[in-house]
């Protein structure tokens, strides 16, 4: 159940009630791909950071350990040890972007594991018997990513393929949670919109889709290496057509300004490994601006790595310590800034929903648009 609790122009504050627990939307959804968050950080951690929902992805457990091998265990949550909500990816999108050689059907995939290249079929079937099988709170359609750029007659095929195949995710999801020994036989769905860079595919589909009744809708094929004003543009065109009180989804966006732009124009979910793989690499958020950990002017700067943050790497560590972890290869550099990067992405979100809430939005978005994207 989706519940609109306030809204300020398009931006919605919202409460997401799940069987594992409700989600304060917006929200940022934490990737944990292969039951994992990278980085070495645990389930435990999470509540810590202020984490709602985890992420896990369809196609790298199905392949590692396998979700039989999950299911044996009680599912995803048990198997992590989490207690919130899990969302798990189709496989759709990893198919497309991971795996080599594949051969797209009507009935589905066939492709090469990207671990040892073994043969594997996925189709809309198989997909929501995984997620059953991981026993997840959110399933999400298997659907077609399109490649960027696309040729119109392509895209307007692979839109009418991922409504069919969303049609056979529906029928299949329904059998799954009336079946005995489900893990989770309140398991959602959420379909996907597609259309590339196509405003009037991508309305057309959404209208069609709509129609549906399902869980939530997400916006996919997004941040495929379009331009970000092609992004906001395609949400802008998408969002009137979207159900109201459903739970909406920018599916792997994006940088904070991307998230704040998105939550102006109406949309409530987000995920992307953003956080994490920018933190691996050195590089950490602050609401002033982006930092590069390896910098030497930080080789003796006593300051947190941001101070307005209260994270409990920032109450705890100074840049200097930090920049000597990276320098030293040590694996705390990784689990330190990728703490204090997905605390900013939840914090973020946090403000953002307190700001909704008091009617001042607007002005927060502004004011930290000026800061918030440049590197420092
Ligand atoms: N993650 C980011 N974009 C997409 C998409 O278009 N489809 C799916 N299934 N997952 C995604
Ligand atoms: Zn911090």
């Amino acid at each position: 159940m989706f519940e609109l609790l306030q809204t300020e122009g398009k931006a919605r504050r919202g409460r997401f009630t799940t069987v594992h627990g409700k989600v304060e939307t917006p929200a940022f959804m934490n990737v944990a791909t292969s039951a994992a968050i990278k980085g070495g950080i645990s389930s435990y951690d999470l509540v810590d950071l202020h984490c709602q929902v985890e992420l896990c992805n369809t196609y790298h457990l199905h392949l590692r350990p396998g979700d039989d091998v999950v299911s044996d265990m009680g599912g995803l949550r048990a198997f992590m040890g989490w207690q919130g909500p899990v969302l798990t990816d189709s496989g759709g999108f990893q198919v497309f972007s991971l795996a080599p050689l594949r051969r797209i059907t009507e009935d589905g995939v066939y492709f090469s594991s990207h671990i040892d290249g073994s043969h594997i079929f996925m189709g809309p079937e198989e997909s929501m018997r995984i997620q059953s099988n991981l026993g997840s709170t959110i399933a999400m359609a298997f659907d077609e990513c399109v490649a960027n750029p696309a040729e119109y007659e392509y895209a307007v095929q692979s839109c009418a393929r991922t409504t069919r195949w969303l049609e056979r995710c529906k029928k299949e999801m329904a059998c799954l949670n009336a079946a005995p020994g489900t893990i989770n036989p309140h398991q959602m769905l959420f379909g996907i919109n597609q259309g590339a860079t196509f405003d009037d595919l991508r309305v057309a589909h959404m209208r069609q889709i709509a129609e549906m009744d399902l869980d939530g809708y997400a916006i996919g094929g997004l941040a495929v290496g379009e331009p970000a004003e092609d992004m906001y543009r395609i949400i802008s065109c998408v969002e009137p057509h979207m159900p109201v009180g459903k739970p909406r989804y920018l599916m792997g966006v994006g940088t904070p300004l991307n998230l704040l732009e998105a939550v102006e124009r109406g949309i409530d979910l987000f995920d992307c490994v953003m956080p994490s793989r920018n933190a691996r690499h050195a590089h950490v958020f602050t609401r002033a601006g982006k930092r590069n950990l390896m910098n030497a002017k930080y080789t003796r700067d006593s300051a947190p790595i941001d101070e307005t943050c209260d994270c409990p790497v920032c109450k705890k560590h100074s840049r200097a310590y930090l920049h000597h972890l990276f320098k030293a290869e040590e694996l705390l550099a990784m689990r330190l800034s990728v703490m204090h990067n997905l605390y900013f992405y939840n914090r973020l979100m946090e403000d953002i929903r307190a700001a909704i809430e008091e009617g001042r939005f607007a002005a927060f978005k502004r004011e930290l648009s000026r800061t918030i994207d440049r590197r420092i």
